[in-house]
């Protein structure tokens, strides 16, 4: 499978750590400092991940050029346009794919590397020779008012890449990826209310139909989990840490980038950030980062790329790719 394109909205709504600190006991120095976040975007009232989904994708397709047709549709979101059906099928049709197979990934944080190993697997099996891979999460619908855990950190947007059929030593070939998950973990970030789970009678009335997330414990079990699952995705490449020239990490928390890098003796300067301008956005968090990186020139055509994502669900995934030529963004 190859990077064949990319794309990246984010909404047009700018929420910076001062706007948060005059409706929340915060401050831009606490988070900046905690977080590596300066702004984040907001969704506008009535758009939702379907709508940025949407734009991301057309982004992509736009990028990778006209005329070459998409055989599936694979849309990595935690917040989908509702819950039943999946919003996959409405951006195929949005998009004028066709009657293409289309259909969402909730792995949540690492929901665009599931999305795009499972991209990985239809390719291999014969069943699309070219599909659109896309991450989008508005997670601004379902963060507490009041809750200063969740509300400084998470931002909406979406990404999107176009994958196609390609040889395992061309540029752009992506290798075998690891995925992984653990259950046991499954508290520590959730929205337990609007599944086919009777609602909690301890939860305060409504509350439940906003994240919850355990921070602290999330961050000490997301460093060596990303940490371990990008060795065995380098290890499935045959590259060690020193072969890698950028690593394009989920945009969680500053400090877990930066920790992780550590972990993995990789120098700060090859590890890529724009949490600063986008925060946490889960699912899209990766394809936004890749089309800023290459938009940025941060990395280019011939580089070794390391990706890795770790997030609720538990669950966690690394993959490595080459990065192709592709038109500037
Ligand atoms: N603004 C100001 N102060 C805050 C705050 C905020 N938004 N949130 C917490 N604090 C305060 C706490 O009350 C506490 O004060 P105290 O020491 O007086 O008791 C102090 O800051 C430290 O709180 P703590 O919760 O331990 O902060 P932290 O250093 O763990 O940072 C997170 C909190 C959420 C930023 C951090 O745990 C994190 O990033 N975790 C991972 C989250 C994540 O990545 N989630 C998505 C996974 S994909």
């Amino acid at each position: 499978m190859v990077l064949a394109g990319l794309g990246a909205y984010l909404p047009e709504e700018v929420v910076t750590n001062d706007d948060l600190s005059r409706v929340m006991d915060t401050s831009d120095e606490w988070i900046s400092s905690r977080t590596g976040i300066s702004q984040r975007r907001r969704a506008a009232e009535g758009q939702t991940s379907l709508h940025l989904a949407v734009e991301a994708g057309r982004e992509a397709l736009k990028h990778h050029g006209e005329g070459t047709a998409i055989d599936a549709v694979v849309v990595a979101t935690s917040t989908p346009h509702r819950l039943c059906p999946a919003t996959a099928p409405d951006v195929a049709t949005a998009l004028g794919l066709g009657h293409v197979p289309a259909f969402d990934v909730a792995a949540v944080c690492s929901g665009f590397v599931y999305a795009a190993a499972t991209a990985q697997g239809l390719i291999a099996a014969g069943t699309a020779r070219t599909v659109l891979v896309i991450g989008s999460d508005v997670f601004s619908s379902f963060l507490y008012p009041s809750d200063r855990n969740t509300r400084v950190i998470f931002g909406d947007g979406a990404g999107a890449a176009v994958v196609r059929a390609g040889d395992h030593d061309e540029p752009g070939a992506f290798g075998a990826f690891d995925l992984g998950s653990d259950g046991e973990g499954s508290d520590l970030i959730t929205i337990g209310g609007g599944g086919s789970m009777p609602p909690s009678e301890d939860a305060p009335a409504g509350r439940d139909q906003f994240l919850a997330m355990e921070g602290r414990e999330v961050y000490r079990r997301s460093i060596p989990g990303m940490a371990d699952s990008c060795r065995v995705a380098l290890d499935r490449r045959g590259w060690s840490i020193e072969d890698v020239d950028v690593m394009i990490g989920h945009q969680a928390n500053i400090r877990i980038l930066d920790a992780v890098a550590r972990n993995l003796d990789l120098e700060r300067e090859r590890c890529y950030v724009n949490i600063d301008r986008v925060g946490n956005t889960a699912g899209a968090s990766i394809p936004i980062a890749m089309t800023h990186a290459h938009a940025d020139g941060a990395v280019r055509a011939g580089d070794k790329v390391l990706l890795t994502a770790f997030g609720a669900g538990l669950t966690w995934g690394s993959t490595t790719l080459t990065w192709p030529e592709l038109p500037t963004i």
